[in-house]
């Protein structure tokens, strides 16, 4: 929080020097009539503007008087920070306020002099910014923000802006829903991915689980994408505020309803949703790198009785030949619930360390649960540390003390820099005992079994959101509100953070101890925590409407710059059923991050217990596996521009508006299409096809050529989720195997899936998987461009590599054995092939599938397979396939 220094008033274009004085003067307490501009300056180049307001002294009668008085003078800042992002930020004139940390979220200071003055309207627009701001003429205060080279206003708030200590509200218009769909805000469980009118958000993190629809879950990201039809311009909007709110999305508004902080507004200008995210996670951080490994298969249980369940579960999953990377532990290894300890008498170091010892040998990975709440016990070595340093988040002048797990416990206070760094003590102490490869945060909401009472004005503020969905108290089932954390900040504003400065000191322990890429997974999140942490959406059901919702939040999250996000396959809560699992591992199987979890007392399902369910595996872990160093590039531009891995129809097809409401499948990157079975009973799926050709990566077949976009009924067998690639691009693939690790080690085939024009394009990022930053000075990897087209009216077809960047020496031994050319425009199987490597023809094997099958629609496109090649990954080469007819 820091205090600013107003410029002199004389430097300000007093709009009107009487409200100015009578404003100066205050002492009128209004009740949320709004406020007028008294005064603004703008900066020569149009880039920033600061403006005054003063509260519109009303008769008392305002609908939110109730809330407390108003703040009698407001600054607002508004900065076109870069080309793409417009910063509106309206905060108490007398003195500062709760804001989210900049040590949170670095950010450029808006506490900027303005030294000259553009006189005229009080409007920021520049030539090279496609975003503009304008304070409406009219009385009271109302702004806009449009973009310039449509007209199209994108927000446009209403008059009655209100801004008490512990209410904020402001509300702007929106197109109606056809003409403007939103997506974002959360964390909750959705029907649908698009915003749907009267959609409130809640966000104040809770324990809540995830089968609960529209209740606030969580996570808090105060962050949505706006689409516009007729374009597909999209833009997003960031309050970044990190206090209890209710959004309310009311069609043709969304009105925002905060108990504190500031108004902190945010605009990316897009106009690509790509664009968008990119420019989001420019400001938020980008996401973080994850490890190699953990885009294998995971799999939990909480209820693992002991390690010889473990190990039978290991082995069940080889002996089924099932994919699995990484094996999980839930609190049950724990001594009575005691973070850093082991059950001596089910999960003794001695029987548990050989353990992990050999799924290290056998390339795989374990990764174990952990909780903030410490027990308070006296004999407890952690507790006794923790005491000692006097980390703990206090209460009315003591340790906090809430109930979890162990019974009695208190929180590190991660505000504290010394909760940090004790936490990674204590993480580094228990890697010695068992060198795990990966943390597990949760219950980071912070989740409490009991009800603090009240014991100050903040435990109960004058609005109630709507917690839970029926205004239960704030302080319901987490810390209380009144706490007190490092620096004398309340709980009141901080809440929403914990989770997010949990997943730092977590990600930085172990980055500290291993030296090693981190691997963290929180339940709790926050705007940015995609820096530190993959996250999962919590405690689902095993439904068939969870399986299908699930989509939703994993969509969402790759919005909120956390595209490291999956679900709990096969549900968590409740007996799931033999089909349910099948379809579960199936969509599951193409989650960002794809975990197997349940809960206690509830029956098992590692995905070998059915052998319908085990064929379901097989078959897709199998393409996961053989995908996984298109995942993996996927993640590298994810953290280099913040690209959700798991993405919407719209991010590829912004053009059409059919996409904009499909939420029952997805793509991976830019052209990897999932259409899973989200019913029981179905045998086939209904899905939608934008415009172009659509192969299957099962036979690579082409499945739908469409021009403007269609809707085509697929089969869709119990063993069987539909895969397609869309023309236009190259994915490089590797062979399947039981772990990633041996995946890592095979060659390499690309498949060139040719659009109607005969091109393609793709990539492929290499590193070791495991360093701590994919790209830096000190890190080394590769990344290769692919690029294919047809020549000479479609019998010749060229493949060429461009090696973009070379450090990681594997590369060099690599080698691409197959490829593989889908969409050949050829009316007849070729009768000859010829095939040259830069220049030189090789004695390549060769095999075509005619395409077409008789399907007319399918033309007669055909598949040719080009095998016996060894062009080394790491070295540009020309590939040219000659085909006689
Ligand atoms: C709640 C988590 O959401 C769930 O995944 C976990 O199994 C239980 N806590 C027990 O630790």
């Amino acid at each position: 929080m820091a205090t600013r220094a107003r410029p002199p008033l004389v430097l300000l274009l007093c709009l009107c020097l009487a409200s100015c004085l009578s404003s100066a003067i205050g002492g009128v307490s209004a009740t949320g009539n709004g406020y007028r501009t008294t005064a603004f300056l703008v900066d020569e180049e149009g880039r920033r503007l600061r403006a005054e307001l003063a509260a519109v002294a009303g008769a008392g009668g305002g609908s939110t008087a109730a809330y407390g008085d108003d703040v009698q003078r407001l600054d607002v800042y508004a900065s076109l920070e870069t080309d793409s992002r417009l910063h509106v930020r309206i905060a108490d004139a007398d003195g500062p306020r709760w804001e989210v940390p900049q040590d949170v979220i670095p950010r450029p200071s808006p506490e900027f002099f303005l030294q000259t003055s553009r006189p005229g309207r009080p409007v920021l627009s520049t030539a090279t910014s496609d975003l503009t701001f304008a304070i409406h003429a009219s009385s009271p205060f109302r702004f806009a923000v449009s973009r310039r080279s449509t007209g199209d206003v994108l927000f446009d708030t209403s008059p009655n802006l209100v801004f008490k200590d512990r209410y904020l509200e402001l509300t702007s218009s929106l197109p109606p829903p056809g003409r403007a769909s939103l997506y974002g805000l959360g964390e909750q469980t959705k029907r649908t991915f698009r915003l749907q009118r009267n959609d409130t958000f809640t966000l104040w993190n809770s324990d809540i689980a995830a089968g609960n629809v529209d209740l606030n879950l969580y996570g808090s990201h105060p962050f949505y994408m706006d689409v516009r039809s007729g374009g597909g311009a999209a833009h997003g909007v960031l309050l970044l505020n990190s206090n209890g709110m209710d959004v309310i999305y009311g069609g043709s508004y969304v009105t925002y309803k905060v108990i504190g902080g500031v108004l902190d507004f945010y605009f990316f200008a897009g106009p690509s949703p790509l664009a968008v995210v990119d420019q989001y996670t420019q400001l938020i951080g980008r996401p973080a790198p994850m490890p190699y490994w953990s885009f294998g298969f995971h799999q939990c249980r909480w209820g693992y009785k002991n390690v010889s369940d473990l190990e039978g579960v290991v082995a069940g999953y080889a002996k089924a030949r099932i994919p699995l990377d990484v094996m999980w532990t839930d609190i049950d290894y724990m001594d009575a619930f005691k973070d850093f300890t082991l059950d001596p008498a089910n999960f003794p170091a001695d029987r548990l360390r050989p353990f992990v010892d050999r799924l290290h040998r056998n390339g795989q990975k374990y990764v174990v649960i952990i909780d903030p709440g410490i027990s308070v016990n006296a004999t407890y070595g952690t507790f006794i540390r923790a005491i000692k340093e006097d980390i703990f988040l206090k209460w009315n002048g003591s340790n906090y003390l809430g109930v979890v797990w162990p019974g009695n416990v208190s929180f590190p206070d991660f505000l504290n820099p010394r909760a940090a760094e004790f936490w990674a003590r204590e993480i580094a102490a228990f890697r010695r005992t068992l060198p795990v490869d990966g943390l597990w945060i949760d219950m980071n909401e912070i989740s409490n079994f009991v009800d603090p009472p009240p014991l100050n004005a903040l435990d109960d503020p004058p609005y109630r959101i709507d917690n839970s969905g029926v205004r239960r108290p704030i302080n319901n089932r987490t810390v209380p509100a009144s706490a007190v954390h490092y620096g004398g900040v309340a709980e009141y504003d901080a809440h929403n953070l914990f989770g997010f400065l949990e997943a730092r000191a977590t990600h930085d322990a172990l980055l500290r101890d291993t030296g090693r890429r981190p691997f963290v997974l929180s339940r709790s999140t926050f705007v940015g925590s995609g820096r530190y942490t993959a996250h999962w959406t919590g405690d689902n059901f095993a439904t068939w409407d969870d399986l299908r919702y699930s989509i939703n939040t994993m969509l969402s999250f790759g919005l909120f710059g956390i595209p490291m996000i999956g679900a709990d396959i096969c549900g968590f809560g409740g007996n799931t059923t033999e089909e349910l699992c099948s379809r579960w591992i199936q969509l599951g199987a193409f989650y960002p991050f794809s975990r197997d979890h349940s809960a206690i007392g509830t029956v098992r399902r590692e995905l070998y217990l059915w052998e319908s369910v085990a064929r379901s595996a097989r078959k897709a872990l199998g393409l996961r596996y053989r995908l996984l160093p298109y995942l993996y590039t996927l993640m590298y531009e994810a953290h280099t521009t913040g690209a959700p891995i798991a993405r919407p129809l719209f991010f590829s097809y912004p053009g059409d508006v059919e996409t904009y409401g499909i939420d029952r499948q997805f793509l991976l990157g830019r052209g990897v299409l999932v259409s899973p079975v989200l019913e029981p009973g179905a045998t086939t799926v209904t899905a939608y096809f934008p415009a172009g050709r659509w192969f299957s990566l099962y036979d690579f077949s082409l499945a739908v050529a469409t021009k403007t976009g269609k809707r085509v009924t697929l089969p869709a067998p119990a063993d069987t989720v539909n895969v397609h690639v869309a023309g236009g691009n190259i994915l490089p693939l590797q062979q399947p195997a039981l772990t990633s690790s041996r995946v890592r080690q095979s060659v390499v085939h690309l498949l060139v899936a040719l659009a109607e024009d005969g091109t393609a394009t793709g990539d492929l990022f290499l590193d070791d998987g495991e360093s701590p930053e994919m790209v830096g000075a000190r890190s080394r990897w590769s990344q290769i461009k692919f690029s294919g087209a047809t020549e000479s009216g479609g019998s010749v077809v060229r493949v060429r590599s461009h090696v973009v960047h070379d450090s990681y020496a594997p590369s060099r031994t690599m080698v691409i054995a197959k490829v593989v050319l889908m969409g050949l425009r050829s009316p007849a199987p070729p009768k000859g092939f010829a095939v040259y490597a830069n220049g030189v023809q090789v004695n390549a094997s060769t095999a075509v599938d005619g395409g077409g099958g008789g399907n007319p629609e399918k033309g007669a496109l055909g598949v040719a397979h080009v095998g016996g090649l060894s062009l080394v990954v790491g070295q540009e080469f020309d590939l040219k396939v000659v085909m006689t007819y």
